[in-house]
């Protein structure tokens, strides 16, 4: 990983992988440029739920927000890139789809903001990508590897 970049947690959330989302989404990613050095297909359970979402313990949306995010498999992934955290928000669009971007995943696919497709970590709150990482993935989950794509160009 040379120095300017950084890792981020993407996941596709039970809604986005119920319709079939997995492959289009992996697919932006990789064609913006981004690599993929870890990814796992799993089902959440109520810990890992409230772990991951304790900052918003005690909100109206929360015990929904946890029923819905352990109610089916997740695909998580963590992607490498100059700005990766920031990069994949802009991609993603905002947390309501109604009013993210065409263009943007959940511009494109989300429905309403309890089901909006995708999560990714929150580029303002310092520290919360490497947070998330170390959750969801064990270090030796996680591959170095370079990403050449001029080598296989015939
Ligand atoms: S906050 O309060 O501003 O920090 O909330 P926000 O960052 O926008 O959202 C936190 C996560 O909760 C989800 N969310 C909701 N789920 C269900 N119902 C409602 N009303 C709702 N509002 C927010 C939102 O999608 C965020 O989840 P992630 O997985 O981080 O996108």
């Amino acid at each position: 990983m040379s120095h300017h970049d950084e890792r981020t947690f993407v996941m596709v959330k039970p809604d986005g992988v119920q319709r079939g989302l997995i492959g289009d989404i992996v697919s932006r990613f990789e064609q913006r440029g981004l690599k993929l050095v870890g990814a796992k297909f799993m089902q959440i359970d109520e810990d890992l739920a409230h772990e991951h979402y304790g900052e918003h313990e005690g909100k109206p949306f929360f015990e929904g927000l946890v029923e819905f995010i352990t109610s089916g498999p997740v695909f998580a992934m963590v992607w490498e890139g100059a700005d990766a955290t920031a990069q994949v928000r802009s991609m993603m669009g905002e947390t309501d789809p109604a009013e993210s971007a065409p263009g943007t995943i959940r511009g494109d696919f989300g429905l309403d903001l309890g089901h909006n497709v995708i999560h990714g970590s929150d580029h303002e709150d310092e520290g919360a990508n490497e947070r998330e990482i170390a959750l969801f993935f064990d270090d030796d989950e996680l591959v170095d590897w370079d990403l050449d794509t001029a080598e296989w160009v015939y």
